[in-house]
């Protein structure tokens, strides 16, 4: 019998490729999706049932139970922490409305067997020490405040309803690039600038620390907390760097200068790091590609 998935976001830059690996995987794949910024129509081709809708409609709650697909990954959020700072009310009510709305399908879903629900590092705050699941959330704009709320309604769900113990985890993922990512964030503007010679803003004199990981090590860790993962489970490399240094770095990769110009973000933490023992350790996960690696890839072989 086919595996039967249904993920919301399904459109966006991390989701769509994680839809295409679960229907190369000859799962049964529905996306939910309003085809909002950072999303990617394109994709749709056939080979995936599509819902054009707002995760935050009540009408999701049926088409869940309709479709009854026994694995949910709630991934559909605004998800650009700029907009968060000039919309924080459109912000944290569409994503906390969306994420009420997942619980609630999960919860009244019999066929359950794991939901996910997408997070980020920004829930930590500013990450001093490397932070790992059990540290106290401490979110710092509108985006990652309404992140959180997600993992908090994951600790309620699961203790107040028994079998969401079970069936429900969380990733907190560190920053996500590769092909398909939205072109503001500040891969995509080194890949452009390298390509184009234009200067890119440098937000912050380019000192804030962040942990990248490559799409494509994304789809077999959500596989893998599917079959096994009922926890929250910290996604890095821990292959941490400055802006400035991942400049340095991408100059280094392709021979080629990258000019800046001085840019400010309110809110900003200025290191996120975390730890990513448990699931090494309790579910054995494997990064398919170093950053080194995803970066040479990015870089080189798609300008
Ligand atoms: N990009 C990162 O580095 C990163 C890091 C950690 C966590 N995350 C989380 O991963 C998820 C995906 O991030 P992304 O960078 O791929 O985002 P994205 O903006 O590229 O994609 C989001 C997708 O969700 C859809 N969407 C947004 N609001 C919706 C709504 N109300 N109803 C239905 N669909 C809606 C959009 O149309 C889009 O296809 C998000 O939950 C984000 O918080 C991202």
């Amino acid at each position: 019998m086919k595996k039967k998935i249904l993920i919301t976001g399904g459109l966006g830059f991390i989701f769509s490729h994680v839809t295409e690996y679960f229907v190369a995987k000859g799962w049964d794949v529905v996306v939910i999706d309003n085809e909002s910024v950072g999303s990617h129509p394109e994709i749709i081709d056939g080979s995936f049932k599509y819902y054009k809708m707002n995760v935050c409609e009540n009408a999701v709650i049926d088409v869940v139970l309709k479709e009854a697909p026994e694995y949910v990954i709630h991934a559909a959020a605004i998800s650009d922490v700029d907009y968060s700072i000039l919309e924080p009310h459109r912000t944290l009510l569409e994503n906390m409305n969306g994420n009420i709305v997942m619980f609630e399908a999960c919860r009244l879903l019999p066929s359950l067997k794991k939901f996910i629900y997408v997070s980020t590092d920004e829930v930590y705050g500013e990450c001093e020490h490397l932070k790992d699941e059990t540290e106290i959330l401490f979110p710092k704009n509108p985006y990652s405040c309404s992140k959180a709320t997600g993992s908090l309604m994951r600790l309620a769900y699961g203790s107040t309803y028994p079998s969401m113990i079970e069936t429900t985890a969380e990733t907190r993922f560190c920053n996500v690039f590769g092909p398909r990512q939205d072109t503001r964030k500040i891969m995509p503007l080194i890949k452009h600038s390298l390509h184009s010679g234009e200067a890119i803003p440098l937000h912050n004199e380019g000192v804030g620390y962040r942990e990248y990981i490559y799409v494509k090590n994304i789809a077999p860790a959500i596989e893998l907390i599917l079959e096994k993962g009922n926890r929250t489970y910290n996604l890095t490399l821990n292959d941490g760097l400055t802006v400035r240094q991942l400049i340095e770095r991408a100059e280094k990769v392709t021979g080629k200068k990258i000019n800046t110009f001085p840019s400010n973000r309110a809110g900003m933490d200025l290191k996120y790091q975390m730890s990513a023992d448990r699931i090494k350790t309790e579910l054995g996960w494997k990064p398919l590609y170093t950053f080194d690696e995803g970066l040479e890839e990015y870089l080189k072989y798609e300008i």
